[in-house]
């Protein structure tokens, strides 16, 4: 079942994650599958707070899926984070 509401996602182009692999990320429409990126409004935002926040144990780059920021982010991880929500 996809979800009725598009997914909110917010990809940090900060610095710290854009060196660090954001700028991979930002190639979301290359590597997303069509149906995913038909349900997600996908936008690149300055420092979503990932990287000054020590409870999350993770590293940059990050992203942010609806009010949740995951760390560590590689393409393949935001396919298969991003296919989950969509279909939940
Ligand atoms: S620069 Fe990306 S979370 Fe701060």
């Amino acid at each position: 079942m996809i979800r009725k509401t598009k997914v909110s996602v917010k990809i940090c182009v900060g610095t710290a994650c854009f060196v660090q692999g954001g700028a991979d990320l930002l190639l979301y429409q290359d590597f997303l599958d069509p149906v995913v990126l038909a349900n997600c409004d996908i936008e690149g935002v300055s420092c979503i707070g990932g990287c000054k926040d020590d409870t999350l144990k993770t590293r940059p780059p990050y992203i942010q899926i609806d009010d949740k920021i995951y760390g560590e982010m590689t393409q393949d991880k935001m396919c298969a984070l991003l296919s989950e929500v969509v279909h939940a």
